[in-house]
């Protein structure tokens, strides 16, 4: 089968999720990296493309210089990735869904609720792909809980608690480091900082297992360095469309966290608990029975945790092969093979209706709020 062409916006040299998108896309011999715009400096994004093999002609200088280089292009890309900061999102996004190209955008997908409710409808217009990078929710032991949890093995799900918490911003010393600041910044950032980084994984993690949406939310958000104008502490109580109760906790001031994303979903048969630092195990306990490790790549696992396993029992895989799970997925949709669980916009306008609904409910002392974007209530 024809690799697809693939092109990248963002993710330069040195940035955080630039390498987990060129291993995720190029692991499984689906896509090529054929055109780029990778650095909002022109001449360094354009010389760092040409090292990745990019051909000169399609090393960009910029997205807007890509998508006019590509779009009459015979041999256009097929897909293109958004890894630029968040305030850039939407814009991308939209230009080139409304080009005819199908879009992996980065979360958050956009920054207002406008914003993503357009996207959801120009996808639907256009009829082309556009996924969100939750890649978490592509762990094959996040599709074992998943599978799980719809075969009734927990119960009904009573509550969910889950944190995303590193303490990689902790250092006051380092605020003013150009790579950290910008998420505290809402002109780049947009109206909450580690609540929309790193809370919104975490929420759409718990919607994701549960097959269920958050419906209403209560929040405190707290910004533990002064100079800091967005949070970079949030405490979030949620509720679902059926009932369970969710409780979430984002940081990035947790010193002594490192990567810190975990969940655990609490049944009326059974718990199943699941931490991003040892992704290869789910932990299972049905009520009166044995706490039990289930490990990636053994017998009796559901057939989505077997498909998007790689290498044998035991053996390491971790986050850039989470993110090649979703690229497969998109290779697949792209040739029109549909995959459930494929994150798409509506998971990203839920987000950004729930980090808005976030927002005001933390400057209402807690509030509950809405938290469904308005075209789906
Ligand atoms: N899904 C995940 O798990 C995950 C993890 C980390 C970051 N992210 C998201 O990825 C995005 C980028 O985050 P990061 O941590 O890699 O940021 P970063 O600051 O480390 O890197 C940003 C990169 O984008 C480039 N860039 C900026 N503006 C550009 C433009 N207009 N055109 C082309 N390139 C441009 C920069 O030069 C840099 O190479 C953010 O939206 C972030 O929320 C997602």
């Amino acid at each position: 089968m024809a690799k697809l062409n693939w092109g990248m916006i963002g993710g330069g040299e040195g940035s955080q999720i630039g390498p987990a998108h060129r291993i995720g896309a190029l692991a499984d011999g689906r896509f090529t990296l054929a055109a780029a715009a990778l650095d909002h400096r022109p001449d360094v994004g354009r010389e760092y493309a040409m090292r990745l093999g990019v051909a000169a002609d399609r090393a960009y200088g910029d997205w807007t210089e890509m998508l006019a280089g590509e779009r009459n292009r015979p041999d256009r890309v097929d897909l293109v990735t958004v890894a630029t900061p968040n305030s850039t999102h939407f814009e991308i996004t939209k230009a080139f869904l409304e080009a005819g190209f199908h879009v992996l955008c980065e979360k958050p997908m956009t920054v207002t609720v406008e914003e993503g409710e357009e996207i959801v409808r120009i996808a639907e217009k256009t009829g082309r792909i556009c996924a969100v990078n939750y890649c978490y929710s592509a762990y094959p032991m996040i599709r074992q809980a998943r599978a799980m949890v719809r075969a009734g093995e927990i119960g009904r799900v009573r509550l969910v608690v889950t944190s995303f918490s590193h303490g990689h911003h902790g250092d006051a010393t380092d605020a003013d480091n150009p790579r950290v600041r910008w998420r505290y910044d809402p002109a780049m950032a947009g109206v909450s900082g580690q609540f929309a980084d790193c809370g919104i994984h975490a929420l759409h993690m718990a919607s994701f297992i549960c097959d269920d949406e958050v419906t209403t939310l209560s929040a405190d958000f707290a910004s533990t360095i002064p100079s800091r104008e967005l949070e970079d502490d949030a405490m979030v109580n949620f509720r679902t469309a059926r009932g369970t109760v969710g409780r979430l906790w984002t940081s990035s001031v947790a010193i002594g966290r490192q990567h810190g994303f975990d969940i655990q979903v609490f049944g009326e048969t059974g718990g199943l608990r699941w931490a991003s630092e040892q992704p290869n195990q789910l932990i299972y306990t049905p009520v009166g029975g044995r706490t039990q490790i289930m490990e990636k790549g053994e017998a009796g696992l559901s057939d989505e945790a077997k498909r998007l396993s790689r290498v044998a029992i035991a053996h390491p895989e971790g986050f850039p092969m989470a993110v090649a799970n979703i690229y497969c997925d998109l290779a697949d949709a792209i040739r029109g093979e549909v995959r459930d669980g494929l994150p798409r916009a509506p998971a990203g306008l839920r987000s950004m209706a729930a980090v808005h609904a976030a927002v005001a409910s933390a400057k209402a002392q807690g509030a509950w709020v809405d938290a469904r974007p308005p075209m789906f209530r």
